[in-house]
């Protein structure tokens, strides 16, 4: 067999390594323009930083049932649409349970082969023949070498199968698709282990009681890492949206108390979202502070601020904390919207639902400037907001029909909030 053990490959590594190298100035080297291929569903492509790369390997990871084998046959089938041969290896599923999923997708395409197979290095053998141009490995924990003895799954099994598929896309310029599973606990054998031996690693994270789906790059070594990609699970497979704040701010009832939008940006694009707060009178000792979607450090931070720079009564109240949609809160401009919400809840008087929140919180109650103000604006005002509420010391152009009313202290920001 050709498959070298990985001591002997490591060997050929450093032999290729010792090539006589020489310096370059750098403006006379060819930029690396590996070319793309569009996966064909735009979301996708955005996280991807502009398709799948020739000759690049991507892990696709999240929590089982979350949506990996749906997303990556609806790529299968559009790229197979467009004459993209496409090897959709299984050992998770029968072929035939990825044909009924076909099915539901409305995917039928010649260019598009699904091969149930294990072992890994008889896949690698089709894939050779075959020559497509995407290979799908779902998933890297059912895979196994047979060389090796360990079960699948196991940290030895998941690498061996790794390398051997990133080496495959390598070599061949293919470009192929890990499905990896995370489990709760953080398995052993999760993809973590995996990441250095990809070129991408791209996380599927749902909120499990709602169908909307956010794919975001954990490492991307051919684009970005703060791209978002939002779908929705839908009947016929996922749903991209193109617009997420339309999205995470419809739902939005008006009149209830411990809500608030703030206007983060991720990746390239601003996104309005939602903050909710739940502040009750505890029956603990230590009361709760529950935040999904929130920092929890940052959480406490904004309770600190409040209470001391604004002199609310938290201490005491069991305070929870959701960012709609399932998305991950990582953008210091949501802190007045957070702690906007929080006031709101206390007292329970609802914020203006017209008005948008956007700033950071200092340490001692100062509302600070934050990047990209233009555009987390502009969001605003594409989604029909009156106000924003913003620091203080803003000098560019204000979107029509958007009123902005700049604070210096958390005492401000938190009158403004509530529309008065
Ligand atoms: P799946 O892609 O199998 O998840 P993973 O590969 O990450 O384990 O998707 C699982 C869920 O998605 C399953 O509960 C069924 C649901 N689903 C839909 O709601 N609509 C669809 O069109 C499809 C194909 C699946
Ligand atoms: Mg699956």
């Amino acid at each position: 067999m050709e498959e070298a053990a990985p001591g002997k490959k490591e060997r050929a590594a450093t032999k290729g390594g010792a090539r006589k190298a020489e310096p370059t100035v750098l403006a006379d080297l060819q930029p690396d323009r590996s070319p793309r291929a569009s996966s064909g569903i735009p979301e996708l492509d955005r996280v991807l930083g502009g398709g799948f790369v020739a000759g690049s390997s991507v892990l696709i990871g999240g929590d089982p049932g979350v949506g990996k084998s749906t997303l990556l046959l609806q790529a299968a089938g559009t790229m197979a649409v467009q004459g993209v041969g496409v090897l959709y290896v299984t050992a998770e599923e029968a072929p035939a349970q990825i044909r009924l999923r076909s099915d539901r997708l409305d995917i039928a395409s010649k260019e598009l082969q699904v091969l149930g197979e294990a072992d890994a290095d008889a896949a690698i053998a089709w894939a050779r023949k075959l020559k497509p141009g995407l290979v799908i490995v779902d998933s890297v924990q059912t895979c196994r070498r047979l060389e090796f003895d360990s079960a699948p799954g196991t940290v030895t099994q998941v690498r061996e199968v790794a390398n051997l598929w990133s080496d495959f896309a390598r070599e061949t310029g293919a470009c192929v698709a890990l499905v990896g599973h995370v489990t709760k606990e953080g398995a052993i054998a999760g993809p973590r282990v995996i990441e250095h031996l990809v070129d991408a690693v791209l996380m599927f994270e749902g909120d499990h009681l709602g169908s909307v789906r956010i794919l975001r790059a954990l490492k991307n070594r051919y684009g970005a890492t703060g791209e978002l990609g939002v779908f929705e699970m839908t009947g016929q497979g996922l749903a991209g949206i193109s617009d997420p704040s339309r999205r995470f701010v419809a739902q939005r009832s008006e009149g209830v108390t411990g809500v608030a939008v703030a206007s983060v940006i991720r990746g390239s694009r601003p996104m309005l979202i939602e903050i909710q707060a739940l502040v009750t009178s505890s029956l603990y000792a230590s009361p709760q502070r529950n935040a999904t979607g929130v920092d929890p450090r940052r959480m406490a931070m904004w309770i600190a601020v409040l209470e001391k720079r604004v002199g609310l009564g938290l201490a005491g109240r069991d305070i929870f904390l959701n960012a709609t949609g399932g998305l991950k809160l990582e953008d210091s401009a949501a802190d007045l919207a957070a702690a906007a919400a929080i006031n709101s809840s206390l007292r329970d008087q609802p914020l203006d639902p017209e008005t948008v929140m956007i700033g950071e919180i200092g340490l001692t109650g100062e509302v600070r400037a934050v990047a990209a103000m233009d555009r987390r604006l502009s969001e605003a005002a594409h989604l029909a907001f009156k106000k924003a509420v913003i620091p203080h010391g803003y000098k560019d152009d204000v979107p029509k029909g958007l009123k902005v009313i700049p604070v210096k202290t958390m005492d401000e920001a938190i009158e403004a909030s509530m529309g008065s």
